[in-house]
Formats: structure tokens, C-alpha cells, sequence
């Protein structure tokens, strides 16, 4: 027996990077997944064998009508959720410090990432609460952790995930529902390689991206993916409210 067989798990921001790699070993261990973006699902169709026991839907988790939509659809389709990993975020576009950084990218942010993963976090509980139980995974940062420089609002947006994560898992540690926060460093995704730092364009930033894990490498999507399956898991039982770097030995 496969150690989801037969569950059921949402993953948002499953069209690419960590989201992607998380939605396929949900499906590889035996799960039904809903695999929820903005983006087009190319990429992982094509990994996911067993198409009956997934969706795949279009969803802004910035927008309130989409992750009320994507809840029931869920529970129309397969009854209930039992897991929930919300990887869907975004980057900045600019590196500025905070007075110079424009306003609009800082609200959207903001929006996508916090208030987003608020929506979902919210919806996930209403369900979870009715069915007596489940488990929650929301992918912050290691800027949720520490200051960025240059890079604000994301690193407001992950704190004010974990603060979530931390007091929903207070609030919820005696019904039977555990949340959790993955904090990443550096990881080999579109995000990083592409976004606001352009690593796959400038070498000088990609070392530097490197060095920052004690590994002296960065981390691969499935190696979070990882994790995030683990924080499911009943192997993980007792934990919850946890923000847990995954970050090859930077903060040790
Ligand atoms: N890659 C890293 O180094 C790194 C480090 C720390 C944290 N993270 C976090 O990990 C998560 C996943 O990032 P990734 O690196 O896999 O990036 P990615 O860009 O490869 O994947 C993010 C996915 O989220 C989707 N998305 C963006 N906005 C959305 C929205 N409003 N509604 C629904 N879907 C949306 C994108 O379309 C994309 O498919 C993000 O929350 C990111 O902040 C990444």
C-alpha cells in the first residue's frame, strides 16, 4: 500500500518549481491531487500517469472566488481534503531598498503571497474542520525567517506566513489538524533562476546564490517536495507550527 493511497491533497503553484515536484510525489505515493495555478499545467501533465485521480484548475489564490471555487471543487470531486501544500508565490520584480521600492509590486506581493495563502489556509480549515481533521503544508522562505535586504515585501509577505502557520497551529493543535511552514534558501526553480534575481543570466549572483548553503549548492525542487510529503505524513505526527528551514546548513 502506497503511503497516500486513496488521500486527497491540494497543491497550489503546481504548475512549476516546487509545487510541480510536490504534486507528482503526491500522485507517485498514491494520492488524488488537485493541482491548482495560474499557469498552464504542461509541464507536470505529461509526469502525472493516472489523469482520472487528479484536476487540474485555473486559480489566482490572490482572489477569494478561485480558492472558494477550488475548496469545493475538491470536495465535490473526491468528498474531503486531507492534505493541503500551498507552494503558489511570487517574486519581486526589482531589488530597491524600502523607501525607493514601488508600491505596486510591494501590495501585490503582499496580496499573492500573504493574503493568497491566508485564503487558502482559511478555506482549507473551514473544511478540514467539518470533516475533524487534515494537515496543512504553506511554502514560505528563509525570508520569512530573516531580514532581506532589498527585497522587502516578499520577506514582510513570508513573515506574516509563518505568523499565520505559527497561530493557526495553536489554534487548531486539539482538533486533530497540524499546519506547517518550509522555509527554503536557494532552490533550482523558474522563481530563482528567471525571477527578480535572473540567476541563469548573471554567474556572479548564481556563486553567490550557491555559497549561501553550507552544501555549496542549491537545492532541487524534489528535495523540498520531500519535505513537504514528510509534514504530511503521520511519520511527523507531533509536529505542527513549525517553520522548518530547509536550507543545506545556512543557518547552522
Ligand atoms: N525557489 C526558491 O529559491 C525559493 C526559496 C524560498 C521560497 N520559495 C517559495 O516556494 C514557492 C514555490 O516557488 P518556486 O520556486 O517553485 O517558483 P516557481 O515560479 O517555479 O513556481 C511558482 C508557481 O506558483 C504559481 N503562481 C504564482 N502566482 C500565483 C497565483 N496568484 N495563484 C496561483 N498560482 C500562482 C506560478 O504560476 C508558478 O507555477 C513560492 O511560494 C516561493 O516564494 C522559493
Amino acid at each position: 500500500m502506497k503511503r497516500f493511497q486513496n488521500k486527497v491533497a491540494i497543491v497550489t503553484g503546481a504548475a512549476s518549481g516546487i509545487g510541480r515536484a510536490t504534486a507528482i510525489k503526491f500522485a507517485e505515493e498514491g494520492a488524488n491531487v488537485v493541482l491548482a495555478d495560474l499557469a498552464e499545467f504542461e509541464s507536470v501533465k505529461s509526469e502525472i500517469t493516472n489523469p482520472q485521480s487528479h484536476i487540474y484548475l485555473k486559480c489566482n489564490i490572490g482572489e477569494r472566488a478561485d480558492v472558494v471555487n477550488l475548496i469545493e471543487t475538491t470536495v465535490k470531486t473526491f468528498g474531503r481534503i486531507d492534505y493541503a501544500v500551498n507552494c503558489a508565490g511570487i517574486a519581486g520584480k526589482v531589488s530597491k531598498p524600502v523607501h525607493e521600492y514601488p508600491e505596486e509590486d510591494w501590495l501585490n506581493q503582499i496580496q499573492i503571497n500573504l493574503v493568497g495563502t491566508w485564503y487558502c489556509v482559511k478555506f482549507q480549515l473551514e473544511q478540514m474542520m467539518k470533516q475533524g481533521g487534515g494537515n496543512i503544508v504553506c511554502v514560505s522562505s528563509a525570508a520569512g525567517l530573516v531580514g532581506q535586504p532589498e527585497n522587502s515585501p516578499y520577506a514582510a509577505s513570508k513573515h506574516g506566513v509563518n505568523g499565520l502557520v505559527k497561530s493557526a497551529a495553536i489554534e487548531y493543535a486539539t482538533k486533530n489538524i497540524r499546519i506547517n511552514a518550509i522555509c527554503p534558501t536557494a532552490i533550482e526553480t523558474p522563481m530563482i533562476m528567471h525571477g527578480r534575481r535572473k540567476l541563469a543570466e548573471n554567474p556572479e549572483a548564481l556563486q553567490q546564490a550557491i555559497n549561501f548553503q553550507r552544501m555549496k549548492r542549491m537545492g532541487k525542487p524534489e528535495e523540498v517536495a520531500d519535505v513537504a510529503l514528510w509534514l504530511c505524513s503521520d511519520q511527523s505526527s507531533f509536529i505542527t507550527g513549525h517553520c522548518m528551514a530547509v536550507d543545506g546548513g545556512a543557518f547552522a
